[in-house]
């Protein structure tokens, strides 16, 4: 059975690809940076380069395919590209679709990128190829991208106020997608993966300090400053309102419950922001800072 993997260089692939590896199972990854390739190469998937925007090259990555791990990239024109990669599935003859959407996604959600979600799922739903919806809540993985500053001033800047969010590892993300790939028990549902339990970014600097030894303070910034450092990463604007508006919704508690879906499907406990901070991000910090 051919599992497809796209979004395979992505931050939840990295964890599920080789835990199907290790499974033996045959992994084709569709890659979409071709200079990405060895890396998976290396870790025994077999690759094929696509793009969602090329039709042509996405039935020849979906052919001889039977499970779908389909996971689009953020991006504007993400559901329109969805749309390419369900109408491929359906020509491919795939069996079963296991889809990474976002938290909550539908017509009400708080930002494009979730309302383009919604389309994907509902049109998912509708394809007549049976399929389980993931939707994970923001990933804990994203503070990784938070590593400089906290190690030039140990300041964690967010535009989350005091709002508790229920952040999930994307290592729990994968062990949930891994379950779904290998069985059709939770086929035909949508879940919403959450972490443990919801922290507000108080806790998280309580909890970093303690780690390190030294004192993170935490700053918090206004969705309009978010949306203007995201400018200043040099991301187009679509990103920058895409941040501004998920952080808004944050802010106000949108994301400010937990369910036990992860533990549910892949029979063990979400991991807490402690052992992220603890196996992750403080390495991260350490060798970032002995590099430098
Ligand atoms: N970050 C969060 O907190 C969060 C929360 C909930 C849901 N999500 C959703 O999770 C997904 C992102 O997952 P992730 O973080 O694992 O991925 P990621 O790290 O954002 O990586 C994006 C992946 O998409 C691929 N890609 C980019 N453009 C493509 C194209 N035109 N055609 C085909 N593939 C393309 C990239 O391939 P190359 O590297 O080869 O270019 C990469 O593998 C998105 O749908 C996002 O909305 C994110």
């Amino acid at each position: 059975m051919t599992i497809l993997i796209t979004g395979a260089t992505g931050k939840i692939a990295q964890h599920l690809i080789p835990s199907l590896l290790q499974q033996d199972q045959a992994v084709r990854a569709m890659v979409h940076s071709p200079e990405k390739r060895a890396m998976l190469e290396r870790q025994g998937a077999k690759t094929v380069v696509a793009s969602f925007d090329d039709p042509g090259a996405l039935d020849a990555a979906y052919d001889g395919v039977e499970t779908l791990l389909f996971l689009t990239p953020p991006h504007e024109n993400a559901s329109t590209w969805a749309s390419a990669g369900i109408a491929a599935a359906k020509q491919a003859g795939i069996r079963r679709i296991v889809r990474i959407s976002a938290l909550l996604a539908g017509p009400d959600g708080p930002s494009d990128n979730n309302r383009q979600h919604g389309r994907t799922d509902d049109e998912l739903r509708a394809c007549g190829i049976p399929s389980v919806i993931l939707r994970p809540h923001f990933f804990m993985q994203n503070l990784l991208a938070d590593v400089p500053t906290l190690n030039a001033k140990d300041t964690l800047h967010a535009a989350a106020g005091d709002a508790g969010l229920a952040m999930i590892d994307t290592r729990d993300i994968a062990d949930v997608a891994l379950c779904a790939l290998l069985s059709p028990a939770w086929d035909g549902n949508t879940y919403d993966l959450t972490g443990p339990a919801s922290i507000s970014f108080h806790e998280i600097v309580r909890e970093l300090s303690e780690l390190l030894g030294r004192t993170i303070r935490y700053v918090p910034i206004s969705p309009d400053s978010l949306a203007q450092s995201v400018r200043d990463m040099g991301l187009d604007e679509w990103f920058a309102e895409g941040f501004h508006d998920y952080l808004l919704a944050y802010s106000r508690g949108w994301g400010d419950f937990t369910t036990d879906a992860v533990e549910a499907i892949s029979g063990k406990p979400a991991r807490r922001f402690g052992q992220f901070a603890k196996e992750v991000l403080v390495p991260k910090l350490s060798e970032t800072a002995q590099a430098a």
